[in-house]
């Protein structure tokens, strides 16, 4: 970090396929000046999420991200100077800084942190992943013990903590993941029951073999043909708790939606139920103090992807896309 300087990465261009370095630049201007009830921060570490690619098609949850502009994305912030009651310098905050050293932004969009250690399980465990995780397979997907859960995208930063609750309460869990490597981890190290590797194709003969009694939850991190895969493998009265769609925010999204839907849906009286974590926010408290007694007693390993540098976040989230994590990725700025 440069004193007196604030780095910034644009988004220079909207991709209308894959994401690549050339859509971003990075550039300098002026630390910003807070004004009335707004802080300034310094950015410690900066989030990488799937979403940041969806973000780019146009407004979901939150508005778009626009080209050149400062490139979004949620951050953990320690506060340099605060025009706004409640915060003061040295204070730890969350919010969406944007991938720069330095934001000025109202206090009303910064939540106060508690001081952890590790800082980084403020982005992962305690953060909105672990919360992701928590609120998406407990109260959406309703997941009980004996049943059996199947998560996607099982070794990302959700993905990883949702088959390891699954597991807490009781539940047969397999993961669907990319690669061996990834797979052997799941099961060895994380105690997923079964691992199903979509890279090697043919999902739905796989997954058959690794629930044999058919699906009761399906936390879907990534929609497309995995999802598609497991609702004809559904148990009665099942539940699909949908928290992204990863195959579809790189490149163009495939026209068709995945066969079955409404007809299996019907058939088998499924719920499937698409959720955004913020809606859970007002009782986060009662899910971290579960997430930070399993984490304390070692059943919930937290896998954190540390990347160093704001110059290197473009190719970090060009490789998360590409499944180049395992566990929550982020960037120390
Ligand atoms: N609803 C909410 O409130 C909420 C909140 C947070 C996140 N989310 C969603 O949760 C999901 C996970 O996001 P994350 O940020 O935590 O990312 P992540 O799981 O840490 O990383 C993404 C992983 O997705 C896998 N992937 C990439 N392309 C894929 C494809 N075409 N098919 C299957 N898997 C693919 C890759 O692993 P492989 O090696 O296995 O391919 C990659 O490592 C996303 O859909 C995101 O939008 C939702």
């Amino acid at each position: 970090m440069k004193d007196g300087v604030n780095r910034q990465i644009l988004l220079v261009e909207k991709p209308a396929g894959k994401l690549g370095p050339q859509h971003f630049k990075m550039t300098e201007a002026a630390i910003p000046e807070p004004r009335e009830g707004e802080a300034l921060v310094r950015v410690r570490y900066i989030s990488l999420d799937a979403a940041n690619r969806a973000w780019m098609h146009g407004a979901t949850y939150r508005a778009a991200v626009e080209a050149n502009t400062v490139m979004a994305g949620g951050g953990v912030a320690e506060v340099v100077s605060s025009r706004a009651p409640g915060l003061a310098p040295g204070d730890l905050v969350f919010g969406d800084t944007g991938w720069q050293d330095y934001a000025a932004l109202p206090a009303r969009h910064l939540s106060k942190l508690p001081k952890v250690e590790p800082v980084t399980h403020l982005l992962s465990v305690y953060g909105i992943a672990g919360l992701t995780a928590y609120f998406g397979l407990l109260e959406v997907g309703k997941a009980k013990a004996g049943e059996t859960v199947v998560v996607s995208a099982a070794a990302g930063s959700v993905g990883s903590i949702v088959g390891q609750i699954g597991r807490i309460k009781g539940c047969r869990v397999v993961g669907i993941a990319g690669g061996k490597d990834k797979c052997g981890w799941l099961t060895a190290e994380l105690g997923f029951d079964a691992a199903v590797d979509y890279k090697e194709g043919n999902v739905f003969t796989a997954l058959k073999a690794a629930a044999p009694a058919g699906i009761d939850v399906y936390f879907d991190n990534v929609g497309g043909d995995i999802l598609e895969a497991c609702l004809a493998q559904m148990n009665n009265h099942g539940r699909i708790a949908c928290c992204g769609a990863i195959s579809q925010y790189d490149g163009v999204p495939s026209a068709a939606g995945p066969r079955g839907v409404p007809g299996l849906i019907v058939v088998k009286r499924l719920t499937m139920q698409g959720f955004i974590v913020m809606d859970y926010m007002e009782r986060r408290n009662e899910a971290l103090r579960e997430l930070q007694s399993w984490v304390s007693s070692g059943k919930l390993k937290v896998q954190e992807d540390v990347i160093e540098g704001l110059q290197n976040t473009p190719k970090a989230l060009i490789g998360l896309l590409a499944g180049e994590n395992r566990g929550k990725r982020m960037v120390k700025v």
